[in-house]
């Protein structure tokens, strides 16, 4: 069940999963090997960052002079505030480190409900790891806040691992001051009204993605069972599959057109049976194939085509543009089914208005173990939410 921990991180919000170094080396490499100098003289905030706890701060002050940066700054959220928003018990004590209470700043009686605010900035010495200063922040350290607010401004560049519970919130929050950024989230936030348009208009993208779109976490201060299923007790992290990097930073993997076949060539020597055997379905509510594969994707078909909303992790803008989603939010559907009756795999009947959300494929007989929908004595089965995208033409 690989969703399952996200799922479950959403439903009760709890937000403390820490990110590998690994991960985040890799990632930043791919930028560095498209653009050297990506992160030269800039200013790099890092918030929701617990430095103590979290690899982002590490990483990037070991980096601090290879990346050539001006300035960082990591910010981190009191412990209290974690406690209140989370409905997993985090002690105060799970979060308390050494490295804080035996700084002579640390103060017993505010560290619960302040922030940190941790700096780095370049001067005419080596940097590592050991020159961050520290200090407690006014507030809390929440992203939404004045202060964060006003270091958000001052920075160039943004990159973390936001809590999952406040995408949304946090992406509207960079864009709102037009920052450069990087910072991971679920494969479901590219169908989000807020963050589909950024991704079409080519404005942000998905970064250059996990080892083998696998992403390990680090869980801090919650009982590791809730995670059933991904959580490797030997090695103490939760696995997500559907976690990327979402960005505004150019990397090289974006620009690698997918090699792909034609469509004779699909219907004859596809490794998918279906394709072989069906040809490409076409929707009955959108103007479009039905591609249910990314490497079934016809190299010479010029029409729209509904790919999986995967595809955006090997979408490169010279190839294809996105037209759209199959979201009825995004309104690109030409019609609308009245009266619709669902009937579930078990036989049981509800009726919905479900099927105008998502494309639909008209089948001639009544469809067997799964679910499908009926409208005026005609049978209907629907697909996942689908992007519509359509080959370049170049200018
Ligand atoms: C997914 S964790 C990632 C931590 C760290 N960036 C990393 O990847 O290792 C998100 C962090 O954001 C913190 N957080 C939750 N709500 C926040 C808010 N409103 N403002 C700032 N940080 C918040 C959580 O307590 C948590 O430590």
């Amino acid at each position: 069940m690989p969703n399952e921990a996200l799922g479950a991180a959403k439903e009760k919000k709890n937000d403390e999963f820490y990110t590998q170094y690994d991960d985040i080396q890799r990632e930043i490499n791919a930028y560095l090997d498209y653009d050297p100098d990506t992160f030269r003289d800039k200013t790099v905030l890092l918030p929701c960052d617990d430095p103590e706890w979290s690899n982002f701060t590490r990483f990037f002050a070991q980096n601090f002079d290879r990346l050539g940066l001006k300035k960082l700054i990591s910010t981190s959220y009191a412990t209290e505030s974690k406690q209140k928003n989370t409905s997993i018990q985090v002690s105060i004590f799970d979060f308390l480190t050494e490295y804080e209470t035996q700084s002579p700043q640390y103060d017993e009686s505010i560290s619960p409900n302040r922030g940190k605010i941790f700096t780095l900035t370049r001067r005419n010495k080596k940097i590592d790891i050991n020159d961050l200063q520290w200090k407690y922040l006014e507030g809390d350290g929440d992203f939404r806040s004045e202060e964060v607010t006003r270091l958000r401004d001052e920075a160039d560049i943004i990159v973390t691992n936001p809590p999952f519970s406040l995408f949304r919130e946090f992406l509207a929050w960079i864009m709102a001051a037009n920052k450069k950024f990087l910072i991971i989230g679920s494969q479901n936030a590219i169908t989000y009204k807020e963050v589909f348009p950024l991704i079409r208009s080519n404005s942000i993208w998905l970064g250059n993605g996990f080892n083998h779109g696998n992403a390990f976490f680090r869980v801090i201060g919650i009982n590791p069972k809730y995670a059933n299923g991904v959580f490797d007790e030997s090695t103490g992290l939760v696995k997500f599959r559907n976690c990327h990097w979402f960005t505004n930073l150019d990397h090289g993997r974006r620009h690698q057109p997918l090699p792909l076949m034609t469509m004779a060539d699909n219907l004859k020597f596809s490794k998918h049976k279906e394709i072989k055997e069906q040809g490409y379905l076409k929707y009955d509510n959108y103007d479009a194939i039905e591609v249910p594969y990314t490497d079934a994707i016809p190299s010479d078909y010029d029409g729209v085509m509904g790919v999986p909303i995967t595809f955006l992790d090997k979408y490169c803008p010279e190839q294809f543009e996105i037209i759209g989603i199959t979201k009825t939010w995004f309104g690109l559907a030409s019609k609308v089914y009245p009266n619709q009756t669902q009937v579930s795999r078990n036989g049981n009947t509800s009726i919905v208005s479900k099927l105008n959300d998502g494309p639909a494929i008209k089948v001639s007989q009544k469809p067997l173990d799964t679910t499908y929908y009926m409208v005026d004595n005609d049978y209907y089965i629907q697909l996942y939410a689908r992007v519509l995208i359509r080959k370049k033409v170049p200018d």
